[in-house]
């Protein structure tokens, strides 16, 4: 199949309305934990990605039916019988990992292949592992699998995180929900996403309180009192604040829909701190800017710190500014791919291990870059708008991953933006 690529143009400015999907990340835990439900479970709001469509064939593969309709999902997993997730999916998409807890809450084993380098201890699961144990998971690697089994059966425990672990607190959340006695996480993960989770996992009939603070207790229910459920998915934060960064680089307004403003806070105040006008509703936020970009400093940390997932967005806005900003990046390792390829439209960072100094030029200027990785290729997109010239941004299969008709909704916002298939502009 040809390449797709994304051409985006010069646009002297984005303005307008945009309504954001469900969030991803939210989303996929919510299929994951249908698996506790043991039934038809209805997800609304499920945002049109390619990651969902993953998840949606892991589910598949064991077993469940799953059945799309808009943005409407329904997720029957009264016939799963397997509990092994296959390597081409798990390497796929990490959060595939997000069913080790549901399987074992459900069949008290599990079966999922390790993502390629991974192994038991490796710094990227070690925390769901630890997790888990705490509760009587016994775990094990066979042939690249990582067997998860529970002789003794799952019992409630008192773990405390290393660091507040998205995918830790919720693949120990879930199987928690259907361990006998009462679970404490602290030290949890306190996203916007881990709080619709505990609200789905409560509809279920799972008994979860104080998710979306630091300390989350779990009493645990039998699972055959676990029940499916309706329920909606919160609005995605990401994607929000992506479309907001376009209105910050190129004036707006814009204002987003579908988003609690509180889950942005941090955001929000930095895009002040850049010299923006932000204006909130109940559901909605608006954005716009008069003066010139000024240089401000940013560090990712956990929710309700800065969001790593917005942070090639705002380095996009340092690179424009006037003065220099050092982003720090907490989160994640090698988290700096945006840099270079910004670099090549003309942007001017320095990176020292985790941190990047950015110095503020006047103007980008359009070239080929590449998509690293979703939220690098949402800001490469933004950047073509606002860089003199055209900017063709390939592999943009990592875009589609995360968002729903990117270049539909910056088209209704003003921008000039095309996909078009790579073969047809040789
Ligand atoms: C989720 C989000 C991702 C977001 C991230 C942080 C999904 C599908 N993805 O990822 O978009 O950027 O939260 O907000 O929801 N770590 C360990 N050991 C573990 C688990 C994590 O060392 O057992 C490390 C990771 O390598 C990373 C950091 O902790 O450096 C944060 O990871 P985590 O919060 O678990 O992120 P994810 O759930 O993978």
């Amino acid at each position: 199949m040809a390449e797709e690529v994304i051409i985006a143009r010069e646009t002297p400015v984005l303005k307008g309305t945009v309504r954001v999907a469900g969030a991803k990340n939210s989303a996929l835990k919510l299929i994951a934990a249908a698996i506790l439900g043991q039934g038809e479970t209805t997800l609304r709001n499920v945002p049109l990605i390619s990651d969902i469509d993953i998840m949606s064939e892991v589910l598949e593969r064991l077993g469940a039916r799953v059945v799309r309709n808009g943005h409407e999902l329904l997720v029957d997993t009264s016939q799963v019988d397997s509990f092994e997730t296959p390597y081409e999916l798990v390497t796929k998409m990490r959060a595939s990992i997000s069913v080790l807890g549901p399987l074992v809450g459900r069949f008290g084993q599990a079966r999922v292949a390790m993502p390629g380098g991974c192994q038991i201890g490796a710094r990227n699961i070690d925390m769901h592992l630890v997790g888990m144990e705490e509760l009587g998971v016994e775990f094990s690697v066979d042939h690249g699998n990582l067997v998860a089994t529970t002789p003794k059966g799952l019992h409630g425990g008192n773990i405390l995180l290393d660091f507040p672990s998205v995918g830790a607190t919720e693949n120990t959340m879930m199987a928690a929900c259907v361990a006998e006695g009462t679970t404490t996480i602290d030290n949890a993960a306190r996203e916007p996403e881990i709080e619709d989770l505990a609200n789905m996992l409560n509809a279920m009939g799972a008994k979860v309180q104080g998710a979306g603070t630091s300390t989350i207790t779990i009493e645990g229910v039998l699972l055959e009192s676990m029940h499916p459920c309706v329920h909606t998915t919160v609005g995605d934060r990401i994607e929000a604040g992506t479309y907001l960064t376009g209105g910050a680089l190129l004036g707006g307004p814009v204002t987003v829909e579908g988003i609690n403003p509180t889950f942005l806070r941090m955001a929000l105040t930095k895009l002040e701190a850049f010299g923006c006008t932000v204006e909130t509703g109940e559901d909605s936020i608006t954005v716009s800017r008069t003066q010139p970009l000024r240089a401000t400093d940013i560090q990712t940390l956990p929710y309700p710190g800065f969001p790593t997932d917005l942070q090639a967005q705002f380095m996009l806005l340092a690179a424009l500014a006037k003065g220099s900003s050092i982003v720090t990046e907490n989160v994640f390792e090698n988290r700096f791919m945006f840099a270079a390829e910004i670099a090549r439209m003309g942007a001017d960072i320095n990176i020292e291990e985790h941190h990047a100094v950015v110095t503020g030029v006047e103007r980008l200027q359009g070239a080929p870059v590449e998509s690293t990785d979703l939220r690098a290729g949402a800001a490469l997109v933004l950047a073509g708008l606002a860089a003199e010239g055209e900017t063709i941004v390939r592999h943009i299969e990592h875009i589609d991953r995360g968002y729903e008709d990117y270049v539909g909704k910056l088209a209704s916002l003003g921008a000039d933006i095309e996909r078009a298939a790579l073969e047809s502009l040789n």
